[in-house]
C-alpha cells in the first residue's frame, strides 16, 4: 500500500511570538483557513487515505496533532521524547510501516510548507510513488532555485533516469552549503533546491539506513519491537537529519523537477512574500490600518495594528507579545526566544 509520513517536530522559533513552545508553525493558520498540518494532510487526498497516514512529532504535541487530524489512527501518531532531527523520525515511521507492509511505499512530507499548485504536486507525488514502486530508489522533488539560499539542500541533476522524461538521476546532494558554494552551484544552472519531501519504498529507505546509519537501524528495530521503551531507546538514537545522514550519501537518489509554487515559509520574510499587498506595498494578516505608510507587514492574531508615516517594517502582534522587526532580520527571531529563555 501507499503510506504518508508527516514530519511535525519543528519548534517554530523563527515565528515567535505567533508560535510559542506549544504552538509551533505546523499548527498555525498562516494562509487560507486551515492549519499547515491539516493542509498538508488534505493536499494528498486521493493518493493516501487517513488510515495509512502517520505523523512523527514531539511527545508534547501528540494531542495537538490528534485535534488537527482527528481521522488518523491514534497509534499512528509517534511521539518523540526528545528531538533527534529527521533521520530518526523517518526511520521510526518507516520501520513501523515496514513491519505491517514490507512492500509498502511512503511519501514523506514536512508539515509546514506552502504549495500553490496542488494538482501539479499531486501528479508529481504519484509519479514519484509509481517510480519508487517500479524501479526502487530514493526520490526527491527539486525546486528551481532563485537565490543562493544557505538554509536548503542542493541537488545536482544528471540525465534522464529509466528512460522517463520527468525523472532525473542525481549526481550529488549537498545539504545547506556555505554561501560561496551555494553561489557557485546556482551559477552552474545544474542544481535544484531540495524541497524536503521524499518518496521511496519503506524497504529501500531502511536499506539505506542500515548501510549509512547502522546504529539508527538497530535503534528503530529495537524501538518497534519494544514501543513501551521509547523513553530509553529514542534519546540514544543518533541525532542527524535525513539530508546529511542519508541523502548526501546514497547513490540511488533521483529528482523530479517540481514547478509547484513551493515555499517552506521558514521565516516572517517568507510569509510576508505570500501575503497580498496594497499599492503602497503594505500587507496585513489580521486587522491593520495603514496611514501614509509603505512596505509594512502587519501580522496579528487579535489586536488591531495601526501605522502612521512608517516604512519597511514588520510588526507581529499577539495578545501578550509584540515583535517589531526589520525585514532583513527575520532569520534572527530565534535570538529573542533565546534571550527570553535566559531570563527564565
Ligand atoms: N518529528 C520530528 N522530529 N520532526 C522534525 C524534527 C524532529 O526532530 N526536526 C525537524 N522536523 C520536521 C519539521 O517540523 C519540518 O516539517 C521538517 O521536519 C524539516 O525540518 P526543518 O528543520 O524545517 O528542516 P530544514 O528546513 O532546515 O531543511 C530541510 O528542508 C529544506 C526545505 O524546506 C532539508 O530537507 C533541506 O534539504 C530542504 O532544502
Ligand atoms: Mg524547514
Amino acid at each position: 500500500a501507499r503510506w504518508l509520513v508527516i514530519l511535525a517536530g519543528g519548534r517554530g522559533e523563527r515565528f515567535w511570538p505567533l508560535s510559542r513552545q506549544m504552538h509551533p508553525k505546523q499548527f498555525l493558520t498562516l494562509t487560507g483557513n486551515r492549519s499547515m498540518i491539516r493542509t498538508t494532510r488534505d493536499r494528498v487526498q486521493g493518493i493516501v487515505d487517513d488510515a495509512h497516514t502517520w505523523v512523527v512529532t514531539g511527545v508534547d504535541y501528540v494531542e495537538k496533532v490528534q485535534q488537527h487530524l482527528p481521522a488518523i489512527p491514534v497509534d499512528h501518531i509517534l511521539g518523540e521524547p526528545v528531538g533527534r532531527n529527521t533521520a530518526p523520525s523517518i526511520a521510526w515511521a518507516a520501520m513501523a510501516i515496514y513491519r505491517q507492509d514490507p512492500f509498502g511505499s511512503i511519501l514523506v512530507l514536512p508539515s509546514d510548507h506552502v504549495i500553490q499548485n496542488e494538482p501539479e504536486f499531486r501528479r508529481l507525488a504519484k509519479r514519484a510513488l509509481d517510480a519508487a514502486e517500479q524501479y526502487g530508489g530514493l526520490y526527491t522533488f527539486g525546486i528551481l532555485p532563485t537565490h543562493p539560499e544557505t538554509g536548503y539542500g542542493y541537488i545536482e541533476r544528471d540525465g534522464r533516469a529509466f528512460g522517463e522524461p520527468d525523472i532525473l538521476s542525481v549526481v550529488r546532494f549537498v545539504e545547506k552549503p556555505p554561501r560561496a558554494v551555494a553561489e557557485e552551484m546556482l551559477a552552474t544552472g545544474r542544481f535544484f533546491w531540495n524541497s524536503g519531501m521524499f518518496a521511496f519504498r519503506a524497504g529501500d529507505f531502511l536499506s539505506a539506513v542500515e548501510m549509512f546509519l547502522p546504529e539508527l537501524w538497530q535503534g528503530v528495530q529495537a524501538l518497534t519491537e519494544n514501543p513501551r521503551q521509547v523513553d530509553t531507546i529514542f534519546p540514544e538514537l543518533p541525532e542527524i537529519s535525513v539530508d546529511h545522514g542519508i541523502m548526501e550519501k546514497a547513490r540511488n537518489v533521483y529528482v523530479l523537477p517540481a514547478d509547484i509554487g513551493w515555499d517552506d515559509v521558514g521565516t516572517f520574510a517568507a510569509l510576508a512574500r505570500l501575503l497580498p499587498r496594497t499599492p503602497d506595498r503594505n500587507a496585513a494578516h489580521g486587522q491593520a490600518v495603514f496611514v501614509e505608510s509603505e512596505n509594512v507587514t502587519a501580522i496579528s492574531d487579535g489586536p488591531v495594528v495601526s501605522f502612521i508615516g512608517v516604512r519597511d517594517l514588520y510588526v507581529i502582534a499577539t495578545h501578550d507579545a509584540v515583535l517589531i522587526l526589520s525585514p532583513d532580520r527575520s532569520q534572527d527571531v530565534r535570538k529573542v526566544v533565546q534571550a527570553l529563555k535566559e531570563e527564565g
